[in-house]
């Protein structure tokens, strides 16, 4: 059975690591992701984005392929499916769907409507057992042809989110989406110290978690994110060992083109990234 994320976000508040959060593509990438939670011995949390969803055949089809993977593995450490930046119509769609978590973005709204929106959302989700992520300050950089430049979240616009009853709270800390640039100023603490006095013990949630160095992880671990979101670290190592694969002329070498093998390196390669990623944010031996 496929679990919401609140109890496990909770925990880990509690405990002072943070849940990761990791993007699915595909049939490889809910496997690998599945093994390497329960290899870890983690709780976790798969999830989509709409674009993502939409590219699997929907979100019937997400949800049945998480559940059916998960039965079919013998998985015994908790998962949860989300939707990871939904609209406010995707958000409903995923609920209907069985989507075990959603996030709301209404980050692109003023206050007012991302609190409206929010309410709305978070009052379906709990009547049906999800729990809510929502957005205060865009996240930088592109992901699904949304662009934002990344804001710092304003405190006080997250002391309201936060008190409207939703579970956990992203929010903009300088984090972006996709690879991290060269002249990247880092995670801006006393912003995120700011924002987590302000929330009144409310689990926070930090994207763009791929390429983060791990002492500024954990130090955002202390200062109240529970859950890490991780989607661009695992297309690169799943790229990168696929292209080995190919350079190396494996794919025409006997049957190598066959995708079994052929998309094998890649799926391992997400399962090893996720695991090291387990590790680091302190989620592993934990379910
Ligand atoms: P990355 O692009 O850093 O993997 O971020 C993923 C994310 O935050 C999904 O919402």
């Amino acid at each position: 059975m496929l679990v919401s994320a609140k109890e496990m976000i909770q925990k880990a508040h509690e405990g002072h690591y943070a849940i990761g959060a990791f993007n699915t593509n595909n049939l490889e990438w809910t496997k690998s992701i599945l093994q390497a939670a329960q290899e870890c011995n983690s709780p976790i949390i798969i999830q989509t984005s709409e674009g993502a969803a939409k590219y699997m055949g929907g979100y019937k089809t997400v949800a049945d392929l998480v559940r059916n993977l998960h039965d079919k593995m013998g998985i015994t450490v908790p998962v949860a499916l989300h939707l990871d930046h939904g609209s406010f119509e995707g958000a409903k769609a995923c609920i209907e769907a069985g989507y075990t978590s959603v996030m709301f973005d209404g980050s692109h709204y003023d206050i007012e409507e991302n609190i409206a929106k929010s309410k709305e959302i978070i009052a379906l989700a709990h009547s049906k057992g999800v729990s809510v992520e929502c957005e205060v300050g865009g996240i930088g950089g592109t992901e699904d042809g949304v662009t934002s430049s990344g804001e710092l979240a304003d405190p006080k616009e997250c002391a309201q989110i936060a008190s409207l009853g939703v579970d956990f709270l992203a929010c903009g800390i300088g984090n972006i989406h996709g690879v991290y640039p060269d002249n990247w100023a880092g995670l801006n603490f006393e912003r995120l110290e700011a924002i987590n006095a302000a929330v009144d013990g409310k689990p926070l949630v930090l994207h763009g978690g791929s390429g983060i160095p791990f002492d500024q992880t954990s130090k955002a671990i202390t200062n109240g994110v529970s859950k890490i979101n991780v989607n661009t670290e695992l297309q690169l190592v799943f790229a990168e060992a696929t292209r080995k694969y190919i350079e190396a002329g494996k794919d025409i070498d006997g049957k190598g083109y066959d995708p079994r093998k052929l998309l094998k390196p890649g799926a391992d390669a997400i399962t090893a990234k996720t695991k090291e990623l387990m590790v680091a944010f302190g989620c592993a031996n934990k379910a």
